[in-house]
């Protein structure tokens, strides 16, 4: 099967493994990043957009995806980590920030695909195991995730000709994890669960982003009968 596919946050790690992926599969993939994505074979349409700027992203889209009349899936997976850092020491202002990428941007574009209408078959939003184990320092991030799960249950309600899910792609060798592995920005003293992915880099635990978004894209099919609003993670799997 071919398709089109949206993608988010595609210039580097897990995105740009989805974009690899279905464009290898033939689909059309079209891409939405601060940096951009090229140098790829097969059709990708790309476009730049802050997704932090709340004025950017309509227009954005509708240059992106003009002419387009369906999406078979959209891959929700733009995400920064926000620092890792005790909630007490975490400014509201920086709670706001993680969760405007997180949270806001995605509702900005679920509203963008609701109000054009651009029918779109499935919403994949990438969330994590944060979402749901609350780990010393996560704050920021694990609150948005957290929120990012209950955004995807809400608007399965209006959405009702398409499956939404979100869903913890395991743990990804990315740009991401640079910060989370490095002793140097992140201390796993003071917070032990970084010892966990500092051990599994390198290993099977941690694949690279092509891998896991092959991985991906192969389970999403057998997912079909999941209720929409659904939290998977591909470690359950
Ligand atoms: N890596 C893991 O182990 C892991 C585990 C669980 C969940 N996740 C989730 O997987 C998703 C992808 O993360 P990753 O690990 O692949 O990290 P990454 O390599 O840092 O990729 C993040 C992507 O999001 C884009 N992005 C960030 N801020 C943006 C903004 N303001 N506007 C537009 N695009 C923005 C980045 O593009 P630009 O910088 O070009 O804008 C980049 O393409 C995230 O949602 C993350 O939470 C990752």
């Amino acid at each position: 099967m071919t398709g089109r596919v949206l993608v988010t946050g595609n210039s580097s790690g897990l995105g740009r493994g989805f974009t690899e992926a279905y464009l290898q599969r033939g689909w059309q993939v079209y891409g939405v990043s601060r940096r951009g994505c090229d140098g790829l074979d097969g059709e990708l349409h790309d476009v730049t957009c802050d997704l932090g700027d709340a004025d950017a992203i309509a227009p954005a889209l509708a240059r992106l995806l003009d002419g387009v009349e369906r999406l078979d899936l959209a891959i929700l997976n733009a995400g920064v980590l926000g620092p890792i850092r005790d909630l007490a020491a975490t400014p509201v202002a920086t709670l706001e920030e993680v969760m405007t990428v997180n949270v806001w941007a995605n509702k900005r574009i679920l509203d963008w695909l609701l109000a054009r209408p651009l029918p779109v078959d499935r919403v994949v939003l990438i969330s994590s195991g944060a979402a749901v184990v609350g780990h010393r320092g996560w704050g920021a991030y694990a609150l948005s995730k957290a929120t990012l799960n209950m955004l995807t249950q809400l608007y399965a309600h209006e959405f009702p000709d398409s499956q939404l899910l979100a869903l913890a792609p395991g743990l990804v060798d990315t740009e991401m994890q640079d910060e989370l592995c490095d002793p140097a920005r992140t201390d796993a003293t003071r917070f032990p669960s970084l010892e966990r992915l500092r051990a599994a880099r390198g290993s099977a635990a941690m694949p690279d982003p092509r891998a896991a978004a092959e991985r991906i894209a192969d389970l999403l099919p057998t997912l079909q009968e999941r209720p929409s609003g659904s939290f998977v993670d591909v470690r359950d799997l």
